[in-house]
């Protein structure tokens, strides 16, 4: 199978294209390697987690790299004809539920123009399945939990929410018009080795081994389902192969833990004390996400990732990549 993902230098992206190569898949990795975070991150996905698979050194599973913007049709077009991928996994996104709101048009122009050209593309070059992120944001602050599929996400609490959930509308639209099987991937804290140094998850992990102080916001009363990076993207390959009509998924960890018991866990393995900084909740941010993952189980999958495991994982990763 040739499979494009589109921000496949990005955290998840490089993950699920890895597991994709080891199974034999044929990978086209399409990317515009910007600075919201430090882009040399990124061309270390590229250049050390998937050392060894870069055509034509290997057989069997391999990638290419196109550097582009999703929001130009003209590249994608060029990159569809040329490469006539079967299915996509699309996660190209501003991703930051904060900047979204210093930045509001540039996610709606990225998030909601970038995907719909994919979508259109897709259609237009016969694409047999279109897996997409979306996030558990678009919950904003429903009262009920844990959140289903099933529940109203009308009110959301942030640019970067309210684009996806728009995402979800127009992916609808091409499932319904054209017969293009979709399905958005709500994920819920994702966090593991080589990770985005924008989340909490990264910085409370980086600050605890260097000494520095976290800002823990809400004064620590948050709930999260922290989702391990392998356990993601064992779902997303669930759904890419399953081409369902027309879905949308929550993919989370199946523990819902408190941020505070998050940190402890962190310090354990760091061997350090945290030095907290207490603030009140930011705008833009969600006190609970937890998960309900019966869907996503119905078809196979479960997480396995424990979060003592997968922060022991994460900060042996950190001080190798950084060096402390
Ligand atoms: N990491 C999480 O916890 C989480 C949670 C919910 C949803 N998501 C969603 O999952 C997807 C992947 O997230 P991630 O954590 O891997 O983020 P990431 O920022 O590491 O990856 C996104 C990649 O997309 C690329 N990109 C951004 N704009 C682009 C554009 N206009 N054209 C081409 N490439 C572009 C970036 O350079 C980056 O490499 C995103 O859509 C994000 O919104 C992530």
């Amino acid at each position: 199978m040739k499979v494009l993902i589109t921000g496949g230098a990005g955290f998840i992206g490089s993950a699920i294209a890895k597991k994709l190569m080891d199974r034999g898949d044929r990978v086209i990795l399409v990317d515009n390697f910007n600075d919201y975070y430090d882009p040399q991150l990124k061309h270390d996905r590229i250049k050390k987690f998937l050392k060894g698979y870069e055509k034509p050194a290997r057989q069997g599973g391999s990638f290419l790299v196109y550097t582009g913007d999703i929001r130009d049709a003209k590249f994608l077009e060029k990159v569809f004809k040329k490469e006539k991928p079967d299915k996509i996994v699309h996660l190209a996104a501003m991703a930051g539920v904060r900047s979204s709101l210093s930045d509001p048009a540039l996610y709606v122009d990225v998030n909601i123009l970038g995907t719909t050209n994919l979508l259109d593309k897709a259609v237009k070059h016969g694409v047999k399945n279109f897996v997409y992120a979306s996030t558990s944001s678009v919950y904003g602050n429903n009262k009920k939990l844990p959140f289903s599929e099933k529940d109203s996400v009308d009110t959301p609490v942030s640019i970067y929410a309210a684009t996806k959930k728009a995402d979800e509308l127009i992916a609808h639209v091409y499932s319904h018009i054209y017969k293009l099987p979709t399905t958005g991937l709500r994920f819920f804290t994702v966090y593991g080795p080589w990770g985005r140094p924008d989340m909490g998850v990264f910085t409370f992990i980086e600050n605890i081994i260097r000494g520095k102080t976290i800002d823990v916001y809400n004064f620590g009363k948050m709930r999260r389902n922290f989702t391990y990076i392998d356990d993601v993207v064992s779902g997303t390959l669930v759904v890419l192969d399953a081409d369902l009509p027309c879905d949308v998924m929550n993919i989370g960890g199946d523990r819902d833990e408190k941020l505070l018991d998050y940190i402890a866990a962190v310090e354990r393995c760091c061997g350090k004390k945290a030095e907290m900084n207490m603030l009140p909740l930011q705008s833009g941010d969600m006190i609970s996400t937890v998960a309900d993952i019966k869907k996503l189980r119905k078809l196979g999958w479960k997480p396995t990732t424990r979060i003592d495991k997968g922060i022991k994982n994460f900060v042996l990763w950190y001080r190798e990549y950084y060096k402390v």
